[in-house]
């Protein structure tokens, strides 16, 4: 289980979150604020009334810490304006719509992939020392350009150790999956197509991770804090089946198959068999070790850390933390969403 730490290690710095008015963004930004005294954070990103409308939802006292720069990553000379005094940075732009990505590919190129590299430079140009990107499970062996570019944009985190030579920049990269609850997943999906007594199912067997924004935020922390540069962070996070969450949500309900979208996955894979090599385990989350000569064989061993066996491989489907009905039905109760309440409600939970 993760979980959050104390944020010492960020008092009197600047930390900039690109893609900040999103919601993993607004989470980490409340969180700093919450739990630092001195910290400013830096929003970074394009829509002037997004940016507007977080402002105000942070108390007087709170905005004092809080910068908001409207900029593009495609644009490297923004990025360097608002990178004067940073020391960390947490990168959360994307476009992320798989179906967007499939009919407008070069837009999601630009701004995944051409915009990590000009985070990247401009971190090194501005001696930012801590560079967390946020990756996704769709970049692990990837089958929709969503997937692909984010798989680009995570080799570029890793290799941009490399060209940071001498300077004090470093990067590392956080993969999770789909969190539980946000706009379009399956939850909100299922609580609201309850009422009509129909829950189509896209494919029996499909599995799927389970991790809240919360646990997320807790993880880019932790990595923000404790990363050494170019290694991929997985969280160790409890598995579903999508027709147990349709049998606790809705038991009274029909459950259709309609098949597999395209772009779609039948399981979450976190660590491909071919990262496994490369990966070590820790007691709350996996890293994937960069193949650098420098990187150095014991460091996970002083932190705790053992190799993985041969032939491993994470994905939802092979978990070994599975979430049984009364879980199932716990974690949904404790979601901060109106419609878990009322479905939680009716069943007084
Ligand atoms: N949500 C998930 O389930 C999930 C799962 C795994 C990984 N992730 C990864 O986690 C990160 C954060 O996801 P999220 O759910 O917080 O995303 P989100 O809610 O869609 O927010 C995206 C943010 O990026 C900004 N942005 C988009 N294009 C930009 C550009 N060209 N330049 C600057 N800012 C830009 C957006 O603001 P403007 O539009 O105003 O610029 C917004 O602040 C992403 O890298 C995503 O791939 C998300």
């Amino acid at each position: 289980m993760i979980t959050m730490r104390p944020l010492d290690f960020l008092e009197k710095n600047r930390v900039l979150i690109t893609g900040g008015t999103g919601s993993l963004g607004k989470k980490l930004t409340r969180i700093i604020l919450d739990h630092t005294a001195t910290t400013v954070v830096v929003i970074y990103s394009r829509d002037e009334y997004k940016q507007f409308e977080m402002e105000l939802s942070f108390t007087p006292a709170q905005r004092q810490r809080l910068r908001f720069f409207l900029g593009d990553v495609r644009d490297g000379d923004r990025l360097r304006r608002a990178l004067d005094g940073v020391r960390f940075i947490i990168h959360a732009s994307a476009l992320k719509q798989v179906p967007a990505a499939e009919y407008n590919p070069f837009e999601f190129v630009k701004t995944n992939i051409l915009g990590a590299q000009n985070v990247i430079d401009a971190a090194i140009d501005s001696d930012v020392t801590h560079v967390v990107a946020l990756s996704t499970d769709k970049a692990a062996n990837p089958i929709n350009l969503y997937g692909a570019t984010k798989l680009c944009s995570d080799k570029l985190f890793v290799s941009g150790n490399s060209y940071s030579g001498r300077r004090p920049t470093r990067f590392s990269v956080v993969r999770y999956g789909n969190v539980v609850g946000s706009r379009g997943s399956v939850i909100p999906f299922f609580l609201a197509r309850r009422r009509e007594g129909v829950l189509p199912i896209t494919d029996p067997r499909m599995t799927r991770f389970w991790i809240t924004l919360e646990q997320g935020a807790a993880l880019v922390l932790n990595a923000l804090q404790d990363m050494k540069g170019g290694e991929l962070w997985v969280p160790k996070i409890p598995s579903m089946r999508i027709t147990d969450l349709a049998r606790v949500i809705g038991p009274e309900c029909q459950t259709p198959v309609v098949g597999i979208r395209p772009g779609e996955k039948l399981h979450e894979v976190m660590i491909p068999v071919d990262d496994g090599r490369q990966t070590i385990e820790f007691n709350t989350h996996f890293i994937i070790r960069p193949a650098f000569p420098w990187w150095g064989e014991n460091w996970h061993m002083e932190k705790g850390g053992r190799p993985c066996p041969d032939g491993f491989y994470y994905g939802s489907d092979n978990n070994t933390d599975w979430l049984d009905d009364a879980r199932l039905a716990r974690m949904i109760a404790d979601l901060d969403l109106p419609e878990a309440q009322a479905w939680a409600k009716e069943r007084g939970i």
